[in-house]
């Protein structure tokens, strides 16, 4: 129960507030799961987002159902501030005679903007898209011009906002570009130094995730809601090949040409502990899952990196298995 005696603070932005405080924060639903303790009582446990980052909410004796609202509402929640794993987390114990402490966001009434709660990639899906054709329009080998360009334009509104994953990495709005960019230009330096085909290695950046697409049910906040049933069964490689059979119908495509594409498709996770199906076998497969492999790891790091301070430690990390440390530098 939170303590009456503690006053309520008003936090606009989830990384501001402090430990053993009661607050009233603002955010986006990014994950809602019901669990059941150890010994068997439910709780709720939530991720809240908002444009700087997430707090992990708890939410005791609650099963869900009561809750008015769900994964992708922007909501205010009341809770006391703890720590958990050296990291905030907020925790609220359901008592259905208290007054609300969860509710959605009246954005006429309450003061916070939507913008405010939406996290992004630090470049707009826009500017992202543009960059990429861009590049495509200069391709020299008409092939890949055309099944590249074809993708790029049909898939356009879904780009625009869809995320690289759903929590591990590249999770905010534009994501999913904000990833393939990066990945290609980190890869334009990487190709001209090995002396490989560059336009190869840029359209498999650009197509490696597609099925991701098709895979993930994002809102236009970039937050996932579901995953399809054809996500959950075939995963994003098997359906990115289907997806990029499709691309090819009237496309003047050679049958090497498309089997390249699909190679990095289903080899870019590298490992079948990783979902690969093969091992890449020619360079700019190789290099493809290495750039995949660095930007998605880069990507956590920085993410956990941003919110240090000189000297200080992150908390251990699920997907790296170790903390990160900022330097005094
Ligand atoms: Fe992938
Ligand atoms: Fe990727």
């Amino acid at each position: 129960m939170i303590n009456p005696d503690i006053p309520v603070t008003d936090v606009k932005g989830l990384s501001l507030f402090k430990n053993n405080t009661v607050v009233d924060i603002y955010g986006l639903i990014k994950e809602l799961n019901s669990r059941y303790t150890a010994s068997g009582k439910p709780y709720v446990d939530i991720v809240l987002s908002d444009k700087g980052g997430t707090v992990d909410v708890k939410i005791w004796d609650a099963t869900g159902e009561e809750l008015p609202a769900n994964t992708g509402d922007a909501v205010k929640i009341r809770g006391a501030v703890g720590e958990w794993n050296s990291k905030p987390q907020l925790t609220v114990k359901y008592d259905r005679t208290a007054n609300p402490f969860l509710r959605k966001i009246d954005f006429n009434v309450d003061e916070v903007k939507e913008d405010d709660l939406i996290a992004c990639a630090p470049i707009s899906g826009q500017e992202l898209w543009q960059r990429l054709k861009t590049m495509v329009d200069d391709f020299e080998n008409h092939e890949l011009k055309a099944i590249i360009l074809k993708f790029l334009t049909q898939y356009e509104q879904e780009l625009l906002y869809y995320p690289g994953g759903e929590s591990v990495h590249h999770a905010v709005k534009s994501g999913l570009l904000y990833h393939i960019y990066g990945m290609v230009i980190m890869g334009e330096g990487s190709a001209a130094f090995y002396g490989l085909d560059k336009e190869l290695l840029i359209s498999g950046a650009i197509i490696h995730d597609i099925g991701k697409l098709k895979e993930y049910q994002s809102n236009e906040n970039g937050i996932v809601l579901d995953r399809s049933v054809d996500g959950q069964l075939l995963g994003h490689m098997i359906i990115g090949v289907d997806m990029l059979d499709e691309l090819a119908c009237g496309v003047d495509i050679s049958p090497e040409c498309l089997m390249l594409l699909k190679h990095m498709i289903i080899s870019h996770h590298y490992d079948e502990t990783w979902g690969a199906y093969q091992k890449p076998m020619f360079p700019e497969a190789e290099l493809l899952h290495h750039l995949d492999l660095m930007d998605s790891r880069m990507n956590i790091m920085m993410s956990y990196y941003e919110n240090l301070q000189a000297g200080e430690f992150s908390e251990k990390n699920y997907w790296l298995g170790r903390r990160a440390y900022k330097p005094k530098l």
